[in-house]
């Protein structure tokens, strides 16, 4: 990786991997790509170049690569799972022919293209505890369809026509710089702020739901390990299991507890989101990423839990 692009750098995942990149990297390696509804701001927009990358648009994506010899996309233009379901075409546009165009242009300027997939890539038919890495994936959402079309189609460009793609199967992901937006695991970001601020948290998930998470500095961490692991070792490419601890609401909502020990929450359960996290494993086998590129989770949940409380504490300049 010498130059490199993120598609969506002012999202979740695209604000904190920018910034990350570019310290391993060099500032003026990696380009922050951003869509005109969402301009870069702040550090991200002041520590290094920008460009629109719109993946609905390929030229955009073209023009960014031609001028700055990129080498390696990450592209993490989605909609997450809840809003997926109320706008399905455009779930399908931004996730499949979203890709579609990027991984034409990678194959044009030879670059390596990172794709997340998601714990949403199963479905019900899936075996939910230690789900295995190779298993049934039939997901009924539309979130689920678009990743299971992710993994397919970055495969075949790499069989196909040598296009180095790789990706893991994010669990949720939880972090205190830029919010998450229309996921099924955002709960387990917002019992946080609710913490932090002193109020009571209504929770929309059931007691007793178990999924997969991660903080998001792992999160980090899985994307630049597997692209620059040796592609020797990938016996598996796309994607990915991996995962950091699983928990229901009850078993974060302890966790929270134990440094705010008046913490409150109560249940309303949201049945769009219930339906999406049961249909959802309730923890991962990430054996083959420890195996063929030495994943490796630092955060479990109490240490998790004690940075995050910290961090949105001095964020939302709440002293306790
Ligand atoms: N965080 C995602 C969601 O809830 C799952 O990958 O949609």
């Amino acid at each position: 990786m010498k130059n490199i692009l993120v598609i969506g750098a002012t999202g979740q995942i695209g604000s904190e991997l920018t910034l990350e990149l570019r310290k391993r990297y060099g500032d003026d390696h990696v380009v922050a790509g951003y869509i005109p509804s969402a301009l870069p701001q702040g550090i991200l927009k002041s520590s290094g170049p920008s460009a629109i990358a719109d993946v609905t648009d390929r030229q955009s994506i073209e023009v960014v690569c031609r001028q700055f010899k990129i080498d390696t996309i990450y592209n993490l233009a989605a909609l997450l799972s809840v809003v997926a379901e109320s706008r399905p075409a455009m779930a399908w546009k931004i996730g499949i022919d979203g890709l579609w165009n990027v991984l034409e242009v990678a194959r044009e300027y030879n670059c390596a293209v990172f794709t997340p997939s998601s714990i949403g890539s199963f479905g019900e038919a899936t075996p939910r505890v230690n789900t295995p890495q190779d298993t049934i994936q039939r997901p009924r959402t539309m979130y689920g369809v678009t990743k299971v079309t992710t993994e397919l189609l970055s495969d075949y460009y790499y069989t196909k026509y040598g296009v180095d793609t790789r990706s893991v199967r994010f669990p949720g992901i939880i972090s205190n710089v830029t919010p998450p937006g229309g996921g099924t695991t955002d709960y387990a970001v917002d019992i946080f702020y609710s913490a932090v601020k002193g109020e009571k948290f209504v929770c929309p998930i059931k007691e007793g739901t178990f999924m997969d998470m991660m903080y998001m500095p792992d999160a980090i961490n899985a994307a630049i390990s597997l692209m620059e692991a040796a592609p020797a070792r990938l016996k598996h490419r796309n994607a990915f299991n991996v995962t950091a601890m699983s928990f229901d609401p009850e078993g974060i909502f302890q966790a929270i507890k134990k440094y705010v020990p008046d913490f409150e929450m109560e249940y309303s359960v949201d049945p769009l989101k219930q339906s999406i996290a049961d249909s959802w494993p309730n923890s991962l086998d990430d054996s083959c990423a420890r195996n063929e590129w030495d994943w490796q989770p630092q955060f479990d949940l109490d240490s998790m839990t004690k940075d995050m409380l910290e961090k949105l504490r001095v964020k939302l300049n709440i002293n306790q």
